[in-house]
């Protein structure tokens, strides 16, 4: 009896996976060279099998496409290998099962991925340090509880975004490691009953392991599981950052000017500009939150082994991915060409910012901070009692609010002179920053690297 038609449906997975074929094609090469090492086949007919390979992946790339009884891409280059090479084509399958193959395929596939992520990041990071490069002197309000709290170096702030991303590239250099797991040689389930060296199949793929256990080895979605938290955390870092420059570019605030290559104007009113990549970007955060929590959903249930529930695991992966990729440069574009307001940044810190720097003040010159503290609040209470910010207050005022003011209270209220006070590692004193945009670039650009680099150039010389 056939599958009925409805099962077929559903089961057919190839609109997703076909996408995998290249690196199907790659462990069916290496496979069919373990089978002739294994004595299973002979050196012809490997040699066969892998230029009937070699012929499909041609098909593939000029464009060939599934034909209606391909369930998956691994039945659709089983069907084409067989019009190639004939018989020998199902030889191929001896030894091993779509469970370890589709694991091999997934985990080949999510290394590529996560090259590509790295670099789309790093550009993105590259745009934020020649941003913040150009902003070290300048000065803006830092909010907390998106109220004015302190100044700082605009290039703080814009560094703020720099560093969620570089752990974000560490966690997709350890989803990558997680991926780097060779499970091909697993079977079904019980491992392969032919000798096979899976050592020389680890090398050829470019795994750095090997699988441990065969029941664990094809049912391990962990990888997928690591590279989906690390793009739902770098999308939640991107939602951030967009969302921050959202607000910045609103009349309101106007500390930045968005440009015309990444904003989309309104069809109605002819003096907007929309931040449609940065809304698109903090959107489609809630999409790649979505698939990792599908994909955890999907295994805490799963009995040991492969299950055909992890059939969908490939539809979050790739929807997080390739959403990411495309998210990555358009926010790196839109960053790119914001143009920053110094003068309207400048023009929204107020004196009230420096009540801490004043507290500071009374407490150097001998006053406990809790002592500090009951006389700047009393002064901002006067300040606003009378309608104007901490410097619109007289002398008198200061000096009434605590015996150990003196003449030279009101140079504390003195922007840049609070912004030169925070010279710790991580502050926004310009040294500081000055030595952070030093580990920023040598984050993006390791020693090592520009070592390289340096080499290519001296051989070009
Ligand atoms: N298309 C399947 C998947 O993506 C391949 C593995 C099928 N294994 C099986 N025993 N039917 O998971």
């Amino acid at each position: 009896m056939p599958t009925a038609a409805a099962l077929d449906a559903l089961n057919r997975s190839i609109g997703t996976d076909v996408r995998l074929w290249p690196f199907d094609i790659n462990l069916s090469r290496a496979w069919s060279v373990a089978l002739w090492g294994a004595g299973v086949i002979t050196l012809d007919e490997s040699k066969k099998i892998e230029k009937g390979l070699a012929a499909v992946a041609e098909k593939l790339a000029g464009g060939a496409t599934p034909v209606p009884s391909d369930e998956d891409v691994h039945t659709m280059i089983d069907r084409m290998l067989h019009e190639e090479v004939g018989d020998v084509a199902s030889k191929l399958h001896t030894g091993r099962s779509r469970n370890d193959q589709v694991a091999t395929a997934t985990r080949l596939w999510s290394m590529d991925a996560c090259a590509k992520l790295d670099s789309s990041a790093r550009m993105l990071q590259q745009v934020m340090l020649d941003h913040a490069e150009a902003l070290q002197d300048v000065l803006m309000p830092a909010y907390t509880h998106l109220q004015r709290a302190q100044p700082v170096s605009a290039a703080h702030w814009m560094l703020s975004h720099f560093w969620p991303l570089e752990r974000d590239r560490g966690r997709i250099a350890s989803a990558s490691r997680a991926a780097g797991v060779l499970p091909l040689g697993s079977g079904a389930i019980a491992g392969c009953a032919f000798p096979v060296s899976r050592v020389l199949l680890q090398g050829s793929l470019g795994f750095s392991a090997l699988s441990q256990n065969s029941i664990d080895a094809v049912g391990d979605r962990d990888f997928v599981a690591e590279l989906l938290f690390a793009v739902a955390m770098m999308a939640t870092h991107l939602s951030r950052l967009s969302e921050d420059l959202i607000i910045y570019g609103s009349s309101e605030f106007g500390f930045v000017q968005f440009g015309d290559a990444f904003t989309t104007g309104s069809s109605m009113m002819p003096q907007k500009r929309n931040p449609d990549a940065l809304e698109l970007a903090r959107g489609s955060g809630a999409r790649a939150i979505g698939d990792l929590s599908t994909l955890l959903s999907t295994l805490k249930g799963l009995p040991s082994g492969y299950n055909k529930d992890l059939q969908d695991d490939k539809r979050v992966l790739f929807d997080a991915v390739d959403t990411a990729l495309l998210v990555l440069p358009a926010v790196a574009g839109a960053l790119q060409e914001t143009r920053f307001n110094v003068t309207r940044m400048r023009a929204a810190l107020s004196s009230n910012m420096m009540a801490t720097d004043l507290a500071d003040y009374l407490v150097e010159k001998g006053a406990t901070f809790r002592e500090a503290h009951g006389a700047i609040g009393a002064l901002i209470r006067e300040s606003e009692r009378d309608g104007c910010d901490l410097d619109g207050l007289p002398l008198a005022s200061f000096k009434a609010a605590h015996s150990l003011f003196g003449d030279d209270a009101l140079d504390w209220l003195e922007p840049a002179r609070s912004v030169a006070r925070r010279d710790v590692p991580g502050g926004t004193s310009a040294s500081a920053v000055r030595a952070q945009l030093r580990s920023a670039h040598e984050a993006l650009w390791p020693v090592g690297e520009a070592a390289r680099g340096n080499e290519l150039v001296l051989r070009a010389i």
